[in-house]
């Protein structure tokens, strides 16, 4: 009995691994394809560009925050959490975030996925 649990809760590891796996690769994929998601126009890792560096991403912030941030930047910019005064703070960012922040219509799901990609960092 024992091992039966067991061994399913490592189906389950070794089912749910290669799927998480394949999200950051999609959320790669998205976040420098220049035409879909248009975050590697604005965003690289350890300069600044348009955008600041996402290098410190997964320190800074948290999964439903980057969603929220990347389908909804205005709603989140008006939020007074934690984590959205910090960064306005961080920045140095008083004004609203458009027209910068406009990146083109994104799903959750494709959020998510770029989310997970972000986390990485
Ligand atoms: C037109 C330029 C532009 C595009 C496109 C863009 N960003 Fe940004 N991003 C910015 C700027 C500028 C800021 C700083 C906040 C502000 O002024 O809105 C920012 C802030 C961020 C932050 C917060 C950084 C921090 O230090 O806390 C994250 C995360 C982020 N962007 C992710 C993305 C993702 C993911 C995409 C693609 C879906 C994207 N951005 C597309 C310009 C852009």
């Amino acid at each position: 009995m024992v091992r039966a649990i067991l061994a399913g809760f490592m189906a389950v590891g070794l089912v749910a691994a290669p799927l998480a796996f394949a999200d950051v690769n999609k959320g790669k994929a998205l976040f420098n394809n220049a035409e879909k998601a248009q975050c590697s126009v604005c965003h690289a890792f350890g300069e600044e560009v348009i955008g600041p560096s996402l290098a410190a991403t997964g320190k800074l912030h948290t999964k439903p925050w980057l969603v929220g941030w990347i389908t909804n930047p205005s709603k989140t910019w008006a939020g007074k959490d934690a984590e959205t005064v910090g960064m306005k703070k961080r920045l140095k960012k008083t004004k609203a975030p458009a027209p910068e922040h406009n990146p083109p219509p994104l799903t959750p799901e494709q959020a998510g996925d770029i989310a997970d990609f972000l986390l990485t960092k």
